[in-house]
């Protein structure tokens, strides 16, 4: 399955917009539905699973969704149109996505005329795109990442001809621009600043499903975030699978530290954060771009995987634990209040439990404000699957439990440090476990509860840290 990497930009064209032409026959059709059905427009239910870059591609499809003349609703149960966004990143995620596409089949059956697709990274996957030709015949069309902006073209396809389609991604690498965008929020916003992965870490199956790196130009992005900061946007998240490698390959005379420190530059009032970063690539020029910003949030999220340097070898991360400390160091070093979040993987194969050990050691040394840990989970097609000695399930699950207690101390720690302290928080309104308060998120991407008011929803505010749990921080509005 592994494919030969190419540098960045040779097979790359820079623009690839979705047909006009089948959007406007698309929209013609919703109109004529709507004018005979006493106004109501056919619905689009989008469905996510997954990372913010699928977040973001939901985005786009919901914005083509809208352009072709749909509305939007929440409901499937509503909807003339599901379109389901698949992840592929651990068979969890995937069995979760079959199994709503299973529950499909009854929407179906009481409404013939409803469409569905499914895209994003499980079908990606040759064998899954099969398995829903096969197994799931209720299934309209598919599709991978590569070609989210066929999505109009294969709607009018099924819509006009009735015919299945199962679109495998394209060879020849897009970088989507001047696609149509609904964003869910008026206030936060994904910028996609790259597409693909280069890493081929062991265990990983993005490099597969989401293809080779490629780069936004610069001047699209800047446009993207100052049209965002214009509309009242408060806080932008630059995202790629390693933004530490934007522009990599591209002979463009300019990295991301660059495109970063000019994004800074614009003036109003919101926050700039990106993910996710690669340790091998992460560096001094970036870290100072990051001290000396204005918007730039205090924020890194650095994954780490495992803290033995063996497993990071067979893992083929291309750096040490040594490494990774001297990242660290040098950003506290630069950055005093800086928020350090990272990913951990569990029970990869042949983990000894000396190598586990190692990384509760490292937990120990760093002292991560956030962990997302994970058990590991093997991907077809990568070479970490056919390792010898996988883990028990049991095993796995032990250690995961003992890195979850270990970390829940040390954020409970660092939380309990808060207290006392002002925090500046962006209101994410209501909250949705606890009614009676508002809940925002700090620079660090921390949650905070307070009592706040319906005005304060999409605003920064004050406020002063009172009580704290590992996982949030309470207080009240200065
Ligand atoms: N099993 C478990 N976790 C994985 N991740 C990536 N691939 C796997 C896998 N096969 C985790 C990594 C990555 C995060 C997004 O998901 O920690 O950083
Ligand atoms: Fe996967 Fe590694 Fe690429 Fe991240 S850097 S997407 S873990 S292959």
């Amino acid at each position: 399955m592994t494919r030969e990497i190419t540098p960045t930009d040779a097979r790359v064209r820079q623009e690839q917009t979705p047909s006009h032409e089948m959007i406007e026959r698309l929209r013609q059709d919703n109109d004529r539905y709507a004018a005979a059905h006493d106004g109501r427009r056919r619905r689009a239910f989008v469905l996510t699973f997954g990372c913010q870059q699928n977040e973001a591609d939901s985005e786009r499809i919901a914005g083509m969704c809208v352009e072709c003349g749909y509305a939007l609703t929440d409901n499937a149960a509503d909807a003339d149109l599901i379109m389901v966004n698949t992840c592929a990143i651990r068979e969890h995620a995937e069995k979760k996505a079959l199994s709503v596409v299973g529950q499909y089949k009854h929407l179906k059956a009481k409404h013939p005329e409803l469409i569905i697709g499914v895209c994003g990274c499980m079908v990606a996957q040759e064998h899954r795109r099969d398995e829903l030709k096969r197994s799931y015949p209720y299934v309209d069309f598919v599709f991978g990442t590569t070609v989210l902006h066929r999505f109009p073209s294969l709607l009018y396809e099924k819509l006009s001809s009735g015919r299945r389609r199962f679109c495998a991604d394209s060879e020849d690498h897009v970088v989507p621009e001047g696609m149509p965008v609904h964003r869910e929020s008026g206030y936060r916003a994904w910028v996609s600043i790259m597409y693909g992965c280069n890493n081929f870490c062991s265990y990983c199956i993005v490099p597969y499903v989401r293809g080779r790196e490629r780069s936004r130009r610069r001047e699209e992005i800047v446009a993207e975030v100052r049209a965002l900061v214009a509309d009242g946007y408060r806080d932008i998240t630059l995202l790629g699978q390693n933004v530490n490698s934007y522009a990599k390959g591209c002979g463009w005379d300019y990295d991301f530290a660059d495109l970063l420190e000019e994004l800074d530059a614009i003036e109003g009032d919101y926050t700039l954060r990106f993910m996710t970063s690669h340790p091998k690539d992460a560096s001094s020029k970036l870290i100072d771009v990051m001290a000396r910003g204005t918007h730039i949030a205090h924020h890194f999220h650095l994954p780490m995987q495992s803290g033995s340097d063996d497993v990071l070898r067979r893992m083929n991360r291309h750096y040490d634990t040594a490494r990774y400390l001297s990242i660290v160091d040098e950003l506290r070093a630069k950055i005093p209040d800086i928020t350090l979040t990272s990913d951990i993987i569990v029970g990869f194969p042949g983990e000894s439990e000396e190598d586990f050990e190692a990384t509760l050691t490292m937990l120990r040394r760093v002292r991560f404000d956030m962990l997302y840990s994970f058990i590991y989970s093997a991907r077809r097609g990568t070479p970490a699957a056919v390792m010898e000695a996988q883990i028990p399930p049991a095993v796995q699950s032990a250690r995961f439990e003992r890195l979850l207690a270990l970390q829940n101390e040390i954020a409970g720690q660092i939380n309990e440090g808060s207290v006392g302290s002002t925090v500046r928080v962006l209101c994410d309104g209501v909250s949705k476990n606890n009614e009676k308060l508002y809940s925002g998120r700090t620079d660090g991407n921390k949650i905070v509860f307070f009592e706040g008011t319906p005005e304060d929803t999409g605003r920064f505010l004050l406020v002063t840290v009172e009580r704290s749990e590992p996982f949030a921080l309470y207080g009240s509005k200065k």
